[in-house]
């Protein structure tokens, strides 16, 4: 009987920790322990026993039973713990959650580079009075060559690749320089106003080309103004836009709209002079073109060249974008993207 009752125990050691439920563990409970269990099996043998056999199995079976229901506690709260790290791991939970476009389609806002860029610009200009101008995207000859010294036979037209409208007289402007002409309709000398926006040129696209594009116009006019005031304006400008020392060099432009012309290009800020995609491999970039402003030009605006005079200038905002936040294509810039635009929430 003895015997018997070690080979359940060890029967019983052997197989608890198979038990991977809570209802099996209960059945394995009943098994062994139940009423119709081993143990109780053995009990009902114990009447045939002699007085000391009977002691001596009744202690032993007691213990057994006590070790067995010690086992199946160790055992049921080691399943309990396995069921809840299961849970666990089932079901974690997203701490990234916010971050994400929710099941709702819903995100924290957040400015795209270039807008982030043409606010910071324009804040620089109202910080040195400068009125902030618009113009019409679809804009007529006039305004886009014609008043600008550009007649129809200037050669300059073709310069610019015109997205024209069927009607022949409209396009979408190629420059922001209409807003000169526009603004001039709308001030009396002195003034100095800028005018950022999109324009359009049918270009070949590539890492630094788009066919839609951002510029910023500025345009100053004023008594004895000279190329030194704007030299030193446009630096000024410069270093407030880049906080920072950049190198900056000037050369002879043409542009019907000024006489005389400038282009002025700084240090590509992404390779550091050495040539990369966007300065096409030649260490500058072209930030922006300037000039005194033609006669011509200021009077097409009614203003009289003997005198007042001023400069002008036109920049290119998406490269100066790209500068700012290493972006080395410019069409990232239009992708649409989100996971480019991501990267700029916190701007
Ligand atoms: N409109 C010129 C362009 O798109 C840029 C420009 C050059 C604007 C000289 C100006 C200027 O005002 O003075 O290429």
């Amino acid at each position: 009987m003895l015997q018997k009752l070690e080979e359940v125990k060890k029967e019983f050691d052997a197989s608890i920790d198979a038990v991977g439920s809570m209802p099996d563990m209960a059945q394995f409970k009943a098994d062994y322990l139940g009423k119709k269990g081993k143990l109780n099996a053995l009990m009902g043998g114990m009447r045939d026993l002699s007085d000391d056999d009977k002691k001596n199995f009744g202690a032993r079976a007691n213990e057994v039973k006590q070790e067995m229901l010690d086992a199946i506690d160790r055992r049921s709260q080691a399943i309990e713990i396995d069921a809840i790290n299961e849970k666990l791991a089932e079901n974690r939970m997203d701490i990234s959650w916010t971050n994400k476009i929710s099941d709702l389609g819903q995100q924290a806002a957040g400015l795209h580079p270039l807008t982030s860029v043409t606010r910071e610009l324009e804040d620089i200009f109202l910080s040195m009075g400068f009125d902030i101008l618009d113009g019409p995207h679809i804009e007529d000859e006039y305004h886009n060559f014609e008043a600008l010294n550009i007649p129809e036979s200037h050669p300059a037209r073709d310069m610019q690749d015109t997205f024209w409208f069927k009607d022949g007289e409209h396009l979408l402007r190629t420059h922001t320089s209409n807003i000169q002409i526009r603004g001039m309709e709308v001030k009396k000398p002195p003034f100095k106003f800028v005018g950022p926006g999109k324009v359009f040129r049918c270009e070949t696209l590539d890492a630094s080309h788009e066919a839609a594009f951002h510029q910023l116009e500025g345009m100053m006019v004023g008594e004895d103004i000279s190329v030194p005031h704007m030299i030193h304006f446009l630096r000024t400008l410069l270093s407030e836009i880049f906080k920072a020392e950049i190198k900056v060099r000037l050369r002879p432009g043409f542009f019907p709209f000024v006489e005389p012309g400038f282009e002025l290009d700084y240090e590509c800020m992404l390779c550091g002079g050495k040539g990369c995609s966007v300065c096409k491999q030649v260490g500058w970039v072209e930030a922006l073109g300037c000039g005194m402003v033609h006669p011509n030009v200021l009077r097409s605006g009614g203003i009289d060249p003997d005198k007042w005079n001023g400069f002008a200038f036109g920049m290119g905002i998406d490269r100066l974008t790209m500068m700012r936040y290493h972006i080395d294509d410019v069409r990232h810039l239009h992708s649409g993207n989100l996971q480019f635009s991501e990267q700029f929430r916190a701007y």
